[in-house]
């Protein structure tokens, strides 16, 4: 009687034991394999709107780019100041109402569109709405 007492008290631990290597080794198994959520990284930036003013660019860090706004005939925009050729961050010719990329003397228009040089694309657009006196970005 005592034998099958200890016999049943060993099969249960051995099966207790497979349980919970079992389970140390699916589990991150399956958290690796499972897909990743959908999580937005983006984070929008706020400027005061009294930060810019017609004709006026204001540069800023917008997921670890330089980005742009800038009011051009009353309506804001907000652009990538990453020049889509190879790269270089575009600088604002007030007096002209350009941007020009120093590299290669690419221009693009106050909406971003290419007006000259090398420059494959216009410059990426990023979201912009109004509220509460401030612009905000993304
Ligand atoms: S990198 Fe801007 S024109 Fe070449």
């Amino acid at each position: 009687m005592e034998k099958q007492g200890r016999r049943r008290f060993l099969i249960t631990c051995i099966g207790g034991l497979a349980a919970a290597g079992t389970a140390a080794i699916a589990y991150p198994l399956l958290t690796y394999l499972s897909p990743k959520k959908a999580v937005s990284t983006r984070r929008a930036v706020e400027i005061p709107e009294t930060d810019i003013s017609e004709g006026k660019a204001k540069f800023f860090e917008y997921e670890g780019k330089t980005a742009v706004i800038i009011k051009a005939k009353g309506t804001v925009h907000a652009f990538s100041a990453v020049c889509t050729h190879l790269g270089c961050i575009v600088q604002w010719e007030k007096e002209k109402g350009q941007f020009l990329c120093p590299c290669h003397a690419g221009r693009f228009s106050a909406d971003g569109e290419v007006i000259s040089g090398p420059p494959p694309r216009p410059l990426e657009k990023l979201p912009v709405a109004m509220r509460d006196g401030k612009i905000i970005v993304g």
